[in-house]
C-alpha cells in the first residue's frame, strides 16, 4: 500500500490538476468570496447563462420560519430551452448534444446534434401548443430513457410549461396521484419502456392512472417500441406523427427567473410525496456551474450520468447542466447488468466517455460480478468518476478507483438532494483531495453548519457531529412545495429555526471534511432511490388483511438499505408465505417495484408508547440485528411485544 492509500487521502494527479478549472488556491478564494459577498459572487456567475432581460437584483432570500421566501435574479428574464440549445447553434450546431444508447446493445445508437435538438424540441413544442398546452401548465412525463424524454423537458421549458417527471418504475396509482396533485393538463408517455430486455407497459399503466384523473387530461404517446397499445379517441395523441407534421421551429417564451421550470415529487418523512418546485434562473445557473466545475467538464468531453431522468440527478446532470454548458451528454436506456455485467464499461468504451457518474449501489452490484467484466474494455478515455445518492463505502470506492479509474481518475463523491437542485458538498477535483466515503467540502455559496440534534446548538469546532443544516440560500435551492408553502416551511425550516434542514446526519473531521452519516428522519435510501417509510406503510395498511404496519430500513449489502416491514394482520387472519408474497406484490402495484419490502415480519403487536406512538428506534435496532442496544424500553405500553419481535426477527445477520 502506498503512503497515500494509508493516509486515505487521494489528490488528483499533477497532470489532472494542471488542466483543471479550479485549483486549491482558487477554490479557497472563490469560496470565501461566495460566502462573504454572495451578491457580487452570484451577480458575476449569474451571467454564465443568457438572459433576455438582465437581472439587476441578485439575492432576496429569507430562512425565517413563517416568512420563508427564496428568490434569485428575480427581475431577470430568460428561457431555459434557449440556454440549452439556441445559444449553442452558431458555434456548435453540428456538435453532438445527446448520444442515445439503447437498451438493446445491438440497437442503433443515435448522435443528436444541437441543430437537430433544436428542430425536435421545436416540433414537440409546437405539438404541445397546438393541443392547448401553454405557459404555467403542468405536463407529466412518464417515459423511458429515450431522446423524446429530453425533447419533452426542453419543449415544456421552451413554451413555459412546467414538467413533472414520474419515474417509469412507478405504478399507475403513483402516477395518478402526481397527475392529480400537480393538476396536470397532459401526460407524455410511450407505448413501452424496454429495460434490461424486459418491457414496462407505460401506455397501459397510463390508461389505468387516467381512470382516476380528470377526463380533460390529454395523453401524448411516443410510439417507441411499436408494440400495439389501446387507443382512446379524442384523448390520445400520436406524438411522433404530429411532430413530423409540425413546424420545425418554435420561438421560445420569455420567462421570469422565478417562474417554475419543473416540479419533481420526492419522498419525505410523512405523508404523500412532496412536489419539489425548482424555478428557471437560479436553478440553471447552479446546475450548469456545478456540472462544469465538479466534473471538470471541458469542451469536447463526453459526459455520462447513468441516472434516470425520473430523478433529480437526471434533470440536473443529464439534461440541464450539461446542455446549458454545450456539452455532449449520454443517455442510456438500459441497466448496468444487461446483457451482462460489462454493459457500463462497454458503453464507456464505445462512446469514449470522459466523465462517468453513477451510484454506489450500481458499483456494489457490479463489484460482486468480479473485475473481469471491467478489464475486458478499454477505459482509457475516462478522466473522472463520480458518485451520488448515498455514502460510498470504502470497499466500493477502492474497487471503482482501482478497476474503473485505474488509479488515475479523481472520484467526486457528490452530496446533494432533490431539494438542492445541484451539488452541495463535493470535491472540486483539481482542488480538494478525496477521502473515500467523504463528500469533502461545500460548493461555492453553500454554508453548511452542524447542529446538535436536540439542542440545535451550532457545533463550531472543526471536528463535530450532529445534523446537517445550511445557513444561507444558494441559487439552485427549491423554492416551495407545489401548492403547499406551509408544508415546505414545516418540512425544512421549522425544526432548526433560521436554517434549511437537510434531514441528514453529518460528521466533520479535523480537516474540515464532511461525512454524511445518513438520514435522521423516516426517509430511507434503497438502491440510491429515496423512499418514505410512511408511504410503504400506507400502501401496506391499504391491504384488507393488514391491520397495522411499521417500516424501517436495515443495512443491505448491495442496496445500501433494504426495506423491513413489521406487519400486524387483522384479527383471525393467519400469516403464511403466500400472504407474504401477496403483500410484496401489493406494494409493487401500489407504489412500484422500487418500494418492494425485502423482509416482512409478522408482528402480533408493535412497540408503542403509552400515548400510542410507534417506537421506531426499537424497530430499527431489531431490523439491524442490533437488539442488544435497544435503549430505554420503560416507556413502552407493553414491553413484552419486544421479546416476540426479537424472537421472530427476519434479519438474523
Ligand atoms: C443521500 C439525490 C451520502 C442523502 C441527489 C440525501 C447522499 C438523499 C449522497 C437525497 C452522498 C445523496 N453521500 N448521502 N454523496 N448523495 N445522499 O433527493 O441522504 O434522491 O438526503 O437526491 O440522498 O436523495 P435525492
Amino acid at each position: 500500500m502506498s503512503d497515500q492509500a494509508q493516509s486515505g487521502i487521494y489528490p488528483a494527479s499533477a497532470e489532472f490538476t494542471a488542466n483543471a478549472h479550479i485549483d486549491a488556491d482558487t477554490y479557497e478564494a472563490m469560496y470565501a468570496a461566495s460566502i462573504n459577498n454572495p451578491e457580487s459572487f452570484w451577480g458575476e456567475h449569474g451571467k454564465r447563462i443568457d438572459w433576455i432581460k438582465p437581472f439587476t437584483k441578485v439575492k432576496n432570500t429569507n430562512f425565517d420560519y413563517g416568512n420563508v421566501s427564496i428568490k434569485w435574479f428575480e427581475d431577470g428574464t430568460l428561457n431555459v430551452s434557449a440556454n440549452c440549445i439556441d445559444r449553442h447553434i452558431a458555434t456548435r450546431g453540428n456538435q453532438t448534444a445527446i448520444i442515445f444508447e439503447p437498451d438493446d446493445p445491438k440497437g442503433q445508437a443515435q448522435h443528436i446534434t444541437y441543430a437537430q435538438l433544436l428542430e425536435q424540441v421545436s416540433r414537440m413544442a409546437n405539438v404541445l401548443k397546438a393541443n392547448g398546452v401553454g405557459k404555467g401548465d403542468r405536463v407529466v412525463l412518464y417515459l423511458p430513457m429515450i431522446p423524446e424524454a429530453a425533447y419533452a423537458m426542453l419543449a415544456c421549458a421552451r413554451i413555459g410549461a412546467i414538467h413533472s417527471i414520474v419515474f417509469a418504475g412507478f405504478s399507475p396509482d403513483a402516477l395518478a396521484n402526481r397527475i392529480n396533485d400537480s393538476e396536470a393538463k397532459a401526460v407524455i408517455t410511450a407505448d413501452h419502456a424496454p429495460r434490461g430486455g424486459r418491457k414496462t407497459p407505460l401506455k397501459s399503466n397510463t390508461d389505468k392512472a387516467l381512470f382516476d384523473c380528470s377526463e380533460k387530461v390529454k395523453c401524448f404517446v411516443v410510439k417507441h417500441t411499436g408494440d400495439q397499445t389501446t387507443w382512446v379517441q379524442d384523448r390520445d395523441i400520436d406524438l411522433k406523427a404530429e411532430m413530423a407534421e409540425a413546424s420545425p421551429y418554435c420561438p421560445y417564451a420569455e420567462m421570469g427567473a422565478e417562474d417554475p421550470l419543473f416540479v419533481l415529487y420526492t419522498s419525505g418523512s410523512t405523508g404523500r410525496p412532496k412536489g419539489v418546485v425548482h424555478t428557471s434562473g437560479g436553478y440553471l445557473v447552479y446546475a450548469s456551474m456545478t456540472h462544469q466545475l465538479t466534473f471538470d467538464y471541458h469542451d469536447g468531453d463526453v459526459f455520462w450520468c447513468s441516472a434516470d431522468v425520473g430523478w433529480v440527478t437526471g434533470h440536473s446532470y443529464i439534461i440541464y447542466g450539461p446542455l446549458a454548458n454545450g456539452a455532449t451528454t449520454l443517455m442510456f436506456e438500459g441497466v448496468p447488468t444487461y446483457p451482462d455485467a460489462g454493459r457500463f464499461w462497454a458503453v464507456c468504451e464505445k462512446h469514449k466517455v470522459n466523465q462517468f457518474y453513477t451510484a454506489p449501489t450500481a458499483i456494489r452490484a457490479l463489484m460482486g460480478q468480479g473485475p473481469e467484466w471491467v478489464e475486458k474494455y478499454d477505459l482509457s478515455s475516462l478522466k473522472l468518476l463520480g458518485s451520488v445518492g448515498e455514502p460510498i463505502n470504502p470497499e466500493a470506492w477502492n474497487w471503482y478507483n482501482t478497476h474503473v479509474g485505474k488509479g488515475k481518475c479523481p472520484i467526486v463523491d457528490t452530496f446533494w438532494q432533490t431539494e438542492t437542485g445541484g451539488h452541495m458538498l463535493t470535491p472540486l477535483p483539481g482542488a480538494i483531495p478525496a477521502k473515500p466515503g467523504s463528500a469533502t467540502k461545500p460548493f461555492f455559496g453553500v454554508k453548511p453548519v452542524i447542529l446538535d440534534a436536540n439542542t440545535a446548538e451550532i457545533q463550531g469546532e472543526t471536528a463535530a457531529e450532529g445534523v446537517l443544516c445550511i445557513a444561507d440560500s444558494w441559487p439552485g435551492q427549491m423554492r416551495t412545495l407545489w401548492g403547499d408553502h406551509e408544508r415546505f416551511q414545516e418540512a425544512y425550516f421549522a425544526q432548526y429555526r433560521g436554517y434549511y434542514f437537510t434531514g441528514d446526519g453529518c460528521r466533520r473531521d479535523e480537516d474540515g471534511y464532511y461525512w454524511i452519516t445518513g438520514r435522521v428522519d423516516d426517509v430511507i435510501n434503497v438502491s440510491g432511490h429515496r423512499m418514505g417509510t410512511a408511504e410503504v406503510e400506507s400502501a401496506l395498511v391499504a391491504h384488507e388483511m393488514v391491520a397495522e404496519a411499521a417500516v424501517v430500513g436495515y443495512p443491505h449489502p448491495i442496496k445500501g438499505q433494504g426495506i423491513y416491514a413489521y406487519v400486524t394482520l387483522m384479527n383471525g387472519i393467519e400469516p403464511s408465505e403466500d400472504l407474504r408474497k401477496e403483500l410484496v406484490k401489493w406494494v409493487r402495484t401500489e407504489i412500484g417495484p422500487i418500494a418492494s419490502p425485502d423482509l416482512i415480519q409478522w408482528a402480533p403487536g408493535l412497540p408503542k408508547t403509552r400515548s400510542g406512538k410507534i417506537m421506531r428506534r426499537i424497530l430499527r435496532k431489531i431490523a439491524e440485528n442490533d437488539y442488544g442496544a435497544l435503549g430505554d424500553t420503560s416507556t413502552l405500553a407493553d414491553p413484552s411485544v419486544v421479546d416476540d419481535l426479537i424472537e421472530n426477527r427476519m434479519n438474523k445477520g
